[in-house]
């Protein structure tokens, strides 16, 4: 790790020279994230991993001797952002040949040895289970090899690594407490480039939070692919539940009990999750969430398609009524709980009555704001061997514009609501339009922007919200808050 100490030789003439700079000595890696959440939390991974091979971080990729890009699969839109950034990392290798490339996540997983004769100034191609072996496979780098390394694991959840906080704004933090997902899921890509889903020991997780507590932390957001099927009874595949002794299942520990132990156990800090499954998250996770002030009053909740038919292609293992039933009880159990979406709009074969079921959909619910994307037929994918792609760009194109439109009205009705009200919010930072702004969240994870005052970043403000758009919420601080 870098220390700053320099080592001086005292010459005969009196004069000192600067013989050895352990910041000289050093090496230094440059890493850049592409895609969701659990990529920023690997990256952070992957710097700790390397401290330990005495690389520091570094912001400015032209110092570095080693650059890695952690890649996003999901959509081809998402790779060819990545091949064009390995492009642009041309006249950069071209000043410094000794400088390193890798890729490192979904795509490197995905396209494995391929990625080295597609990309010829890839140096290095590991996958999302392979982190622990960076130093090795440094060493073969610097031997003049190119090295990869991409095998899953059914294990893997590098739950003794302590991550080193990249771009934190010391506020709020990621915690991955499981990884992979075994939804198969027709569209997606996920399954193959991250493997079984496997849980993380909870004594790592509740270690890895009280210790964000500890360092003033005030947020943490738990992450995994899915979030609701977290179950951890000491380990072993989840498969054998059924046949655990009583004994044994007194042990375990699902998702709401994970929330319960972890809102209880840093009662000052805020505690957010990500993503749940409309099939999996059961109402012990709502009750849970309406006990416990510090767990934030906030569930993203991906639907995909509003239409029965269309569910049932993409394998998503529920129907539009289970859907709907799970929003009714989301606002019985929390009643003022924010709920965003994640839509797939022109999946193989939606018709105009498919297109309207999802916007009928979206009317029933009004979320707060959601995700929304243009179906990517994906390689190996369920649908890419079973359907066509067969929706026409422009089709495409107009429904997904129709999604947007409807989510903005839907997101500023939401909003308004706010209007007049009193709302806690954690401050996260300055606001990116203004210095004199500060920006944080409400517990239903709605942007507010308010004049900065004396207040700082970290604290928790009860703020007057006086205006809206369909992103964010303008007011004025009222009075600092002791607690989430
Ligand atoms: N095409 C478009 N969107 C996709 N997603 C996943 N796979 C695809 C795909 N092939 C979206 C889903 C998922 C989110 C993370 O990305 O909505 O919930
Ligand atoms: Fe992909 Fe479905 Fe798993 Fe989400 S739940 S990662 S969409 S397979």
């Amino acid at each position: 790790m870098r220390t700053g100490n320099k080592v001086i030789d005292e010459t005969k003439q009196g004069e000192a020279l600067l013989i050895k700079s352990s910041e000289e000595t050093e090496k230094k890696v440059y890493i850049e994230s592409y895609g969701c959440q659990m990529n920023f939390s690997d990256s952070e991974i992957v710097a700790s991993v390397l401290s330990k091979k005495g690389y520091s971080t570094t912001d400015k990729a032209e110092e570095a001797d080693l650059v890695l890009l952690n890649t996003c699969s999901i959509r081809d839109k998402a790779e060819q952002t990545v091949r064009k950034r390995i492009s642009n990392l041309k006249p950069l290798k071209k000043s410094n040949p000794d400088m390193h490339i890798g890729i490192l996540g979904c795509m490197a997983e995905r396209l494995k040895e391929d990625l080295l004769e597609e990309e010829k100034m890839v140096d290095l191609v590991v996958g999302p289970d392979a982190y622990r072996n960076l130093p090795e496979l440094i060493d073969d780098l610097d031997d003049g090899r190119k090295a990869v390394n991409v095998i899953l694991s059914k294990e893997e959840t590098y739950d003794d690594i302590q991550p080193v906080r990249l771009g934190s704004n010391g506020v709020s933090a990621f915690v991955t407490i499981m990884r992979g997902c075994d939804n198969m899921c027709a569209f997606c890509v996920v399954p193959f480039t991250r493997g079984r889903e496997r849980s993380r020991d909870p004594k790592s997780i509740l270690k890895e939070v009280k210790g964000l507590a500890h360092q003033g932390y005030k947020e943490v957001t738990l992450l995994g692919q899915n979030v609701d099927s977290y179950l951890w009874y000491g380990g072993g595949p989840k498969k054998d539940f059924d046949k655990l002794s009583d004994e044994e299942r007194a042990e375990s520990m699902d998702f709401a009990q994970l929330l319960e132990t972890t809102a209880q156990s840093v009662p000052g800090m805020r505690i957010r999750f990500s993503t749940s499954h409309p099939k999996d998250m059961h109402d012990d996770v709502l009750h849970a969430i309406a006990k416990y002030d510090n767990i934030c009053n906030y569930i993203h909740l991906p639907i995909q398609s509003g239409s029965n038919r269309i569910l049932k292609l993409m394998n998503r293992g529920h129907t539009r009524d289970w859907y709907l039933d799970r929003i009714k009880r989301i606002r019985e159990i929390i009643p003022d709980c924010g709920i965003s979406q994640d839509i797939i709009s022109s999946f193989c074969t939606e018709t105009d009555q498919d297109h309207e079921d999802t916007l009928d959909l979206m009317r029933q619910v009004q979320y707060d704001f959601g995700y929304m994307f243009k179906y990517s037929e994906r390689p190996n994918t369920l649908a890419e061997r079973k359907f066509s792609d067969d929706v026409p760009e422009e089709i495409k194109t107009k429904r997904l514009k129709d999604i947007i439109d409807l989510q903005q009205e839907h997101s500023l009705i939401r909003n308004q609501r706010y209007i007049g009200g009193t709302h806690r919010i954690l401050v996260e930072g300055t606001s990116k339009r203004s210095d004199e702004h500060l920006f944080g969240r409400t517990t239903q994870n709605t942007v507010v922007v308010f004049p900065k005052e004396t207040y700082k970043a970290g604290q928790f403000v009860d703020v007057v919200v006086e205006k809206c758009t369909s992103a964010t919420l303008l007011g004025k601080a009222v009075a600092l808050a002791d607690g989430p």
